[in-house]
C-alpha cells in the first residue's frame, strides 16, 4: 500500500513580470520527513514558499495537501490545516513581548467568536486563559521564559528565530515550513536550531526547510537543488554535494 505524500507539488510554475522564476517544479514532501531545498540567490526558494502557504497564486500547477488540492484554500485555512511557514526574516511583533507574540500563534485554539472576544464572556475569558497557558509552557520549553515580558525588538537575531519557531510550533503545525531559519544565528545558535529541527521532526511534524547552511542541511533526508527555477538535482546531502552539476552551479567547486 502506497500513501499519499503530505505535500505533493506537481509542474508548480511562476513568473513575475513575464520573467519565469520556477519552472515545472515537482516533488513530494512524504508526512514524518525533513526535505530540504537549497539553490543560489533568486533561485525560486522563497518564492515558492510563498506558493505553498498561500501568499501567491501560482500561474501553473498543482499542489495537493493531505490528498487534496489546496489551491482554493486562503493562508489562514492553509494554517488550519496544519501548514505554518517562518519568514526569511523573522516576522515578530516587536512592540508586544515574548509571551505575546507566541499567544499569537495560539489563534488556532480560539473556538469562541469575535463578538465573544468583544463581550468577555466566561468562555472567552477561560479560554484566553488558555491560550496564555500554552504559550507560556511554549517560552519555557523554548528557553525563552526569562525574556517573556521583554519586547520583542529587544531580542537577538537568534532568539527571533526560536521566538518565530515557537509561535509557529504552538500553532500545532502537520507541515513547518522553514525559511531560511540559521540566517544571521552563529555556530552556536544554528546547532541549537539543528536540535529542534530534529527534535519537532521526531514528535511528527514534517519539515521543508530552505537553508544555505550545508552543515545545518545535514538533517534533510532529501534536498532539491532550484537553479533558475528548476530542480536539477534531488538526493540526500552526500549525493547532492557530490552532484557535478550542483558543485559548478551552487556550490562553486
Ligand atoms: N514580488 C516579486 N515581484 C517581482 N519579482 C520577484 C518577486 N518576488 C521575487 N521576485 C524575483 O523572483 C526571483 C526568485 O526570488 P526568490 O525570493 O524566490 O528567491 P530565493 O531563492 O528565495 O533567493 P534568496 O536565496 O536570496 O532568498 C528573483 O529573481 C526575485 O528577484
Ligand atoms: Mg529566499
Amino acid at each position: 500500500m502506497t500513501t499519499d505524500p503530505l505535500l505533493a507539488l506537481r509542474q508548480v510554475g511562476h513568473s513575475f513580470g513575464g520573467l519565469a522564476v520556477l519552472r515545472s517544479v515537482t516533488f513530494d514532501v512524504p508526512e514524518g520527513g525533513i526535505v530540504g531545498l537549497i539553490g543560489p540567490n533568486g533561485s525560486g526558494k522563497t518564492t515558492l514558499f510563498n506558493i505553498v502557504s498561500g501568499y501567491i497564486r501560482p500561474l501553473a500547477g498543482t499542489i495537493d495537501y493531505r490528498g487534496a488540492s489546496i489551491a482554493g484554500s486562503s493562508i489562514q485555512q492553509r494554517g488550519l490545516a496544519g501548514l505554518v511557514r517562518t519568514f526569511q526574516t523573522p516576522q515578530v511583533f516587536e512592540q508586544m513581548t515574548v509571551l505575546e507574540n507566541i499567544m499569537v500563534g495560539c489563534t488556532k485554539l480560539t473556538r469562541t467568536n469575535m463578538l465573544q472576544d468583544l463581550l468577555r464572556t466566561p468562555a472567552a475569558r477561560a479560554q484566553m486563559q488558555e491560550i496564555r497557558r500554552r504559550a507560556e509552557a511554549a517560552c519555557e520549553r523554548f528557553r525563552l521564559g526569562a525574556l517573556a515580558d521583554l519586547p520583542a525588538a529587544s531580542l537577538t537575531a537568534g532568539q527571533r528565530r526560536i521566538l518565530e519557531i515557537a509561535r509557529a510550533v504552538v500553532g500545532e503545525p502537520r507541515l513547518l515550513l522553514l525559511d531560511e531559519p540559521s540566517s544571521g544565528l552563529n555556530a552556536q545558535e544554528i546547532e541549537n536550531l539543528r536540535d529542534w529541527i530534529v527534535r519537532l521532526n521526531e514528535e511528527g511534524i514534517t519539515v521543508l526547510l530552505v537553508s544555505h547552511d550545508m552543515g545545518l542541511m545535514t538533517v534533510a533526508h532529501t534536498v532539491h537543488t532550484l537553479y533558475f527555477g528548476e530542480i536539477i538535482a534531488s538526493g540526500d546531502m552526500a549525493a547532492i554535494q557530490r552532484d557535478a552539476r550542483v558543485r559548478e552551479v551552487y556550490l562553486g567547486v
